[in-house]
């Protein structure tokens, strides 16, 4: 088994997987949503002391499940970038202390391909799915990519500026929705999609590169709650505001997959990943789009679209493979991917 540790973000999460087989044996996740939500975004020291805080929980929860017999574990996988420093250094932390108390090898995971591979937890054979196209979409991330037939993943565009999910938040934190606001704008906006009061320009649009954009939807929206507010408004329009934006962004993202999937007629599957990919809009529609390729999408379980263990320990078993063990001593964090992760 591999043990896996995820603290990149808001989310202490550890995870068992089975090397032979990838089935996910033991997955736990504390969320600190509900204590960052009244700060509208996530506050990196709370994060890392609730993190402190919860991870040792969490380990002797799975010490209980295990029945105190750890000699089943084989290595011990760690996200260490990209993400908050001060919450991947919990993890980290407790990583190497399992890692040299129990003589275990380190392994440390990109959190971004742990979100691809959360396309494959309990599945241990991939290579039907390869080369495979994927919209990846999360708090700090916009990007598409495309994971090879020789198991490389090469980074194809990226947001120029915020992201998808970071988008949303803001809009929420605008409206004093709370947080995470993927979710919160989504309910806002739920069956108001085809409603014409508030339109909202699509970034980018008719641009021939497959980078993002969303600083000036998100601004734009910005300015039509201050207006709707202004005018006394807001409580019966926050809807509809939060249904135009949310089908310009979705539009957006769905203009720049169209553009790659006219040049990838090598790939016969397309995923979704990353936290926002389990906005229903988007889903619905990539699928149309998808289809009309001729391909097929591929989506994460909704509990594991979000940052958790389980992705971590399924991307880590082919650095066990391949024994890409990390150093002990010299292994730290950081805030981005490093140049080898994509090619
Ligand atoms: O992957 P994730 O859990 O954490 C990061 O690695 O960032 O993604 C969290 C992000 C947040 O910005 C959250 O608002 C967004 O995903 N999100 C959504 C939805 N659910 C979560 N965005 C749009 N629609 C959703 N349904
Ligand atoms: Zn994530």
């Amino acid at each position: 088994m591999i043990l896996s540790i995820e603290s990149s973000c808001d989310d202490s999460s550890i995870a068992l997987t089975s090397i032979e087989n990838a089935k996910l044996l033991y997955h736990f996740k504390h969320s600190q949503d509900r204590e960052h939500s009244i700060y509208g975004g996530v506050v990196p020291e709370l994060a890392s002391r609730l993190h402190a805080d919860e991870l040792p929980k969490i380990l002797q929860k799975l010490s209980e499940f295990l029945q105190n017999d750890l000699s089943g574990i084989k290595a011990i996988a760690i996200t260490t970038r990209p993400g908050l420093s001060v919450s991947l250094i919990d993890g980290l932390m407790m990583a190497k202390a399992l890692s040299l108390s129990l003589n275990l090898p380190l392994i440390c995971v990109n959190h971004l391909v742990g979100h691809i591979y959360s396309l494959f937890i309990n599945r241990i054979d991939i290579r039907e799915f390869l080369p495979l196209g994927i919209l990846l979409i999360s708090g700090g991330h916009t990007q598409i990519l495309r994971f090879n037939a020789d198991f490389s993943i090469k980074l194809i565009s990226s947001t120029l500026d915020d992201s998808f999910g970071e988008s949303f938040d803001k809009v929420a934190k605008n409206l004093n929705l709370g947080y995470p606001g993927g979710p919160l704008v989504e309910k806002e906006a739920k069956g108001l999609h085809n409603s014409t009061k508030y339109a909202f320009s699509i970034p980018l649009q008719g641009k021939k590169s497959l980078d993002f954009s969303f600083s000036g939807l998100k601004n734009a929206a910005r300015l039509a709650i201050q207006k709707a507010r202004e005018c006394g408004i807001l409580e019966q329009e926050k809807g509809e505001i939060c249904a135009a934006f949310e089908k310009t962004a979705c539009l957006h993202l769905l203009q720049k997959c169209e553009l790659f999937l006219q040049k990838s007629n090598d790939i016969s599957y397309f995923g979704i990943v990353g936290g926002a990919s389990a906005n229903v809009f988007l889903r619905e529609n990539l699928k149309n789009l998808v289809a009309k390729f001729d391909k097929k999408l591929l989506c994460a379980p909704l509990e594991f679209c979000s940052d958790n263990a389980a992705m971590i320990g399924r991307s880590a078993i082919n650095d066990f493979h391949n024994k890409k063990f990390s150093d002990l001593f010299s292994a730290n964090v950081a805030p981005k991917s490093l140049p080898q992760d994509f090619i």
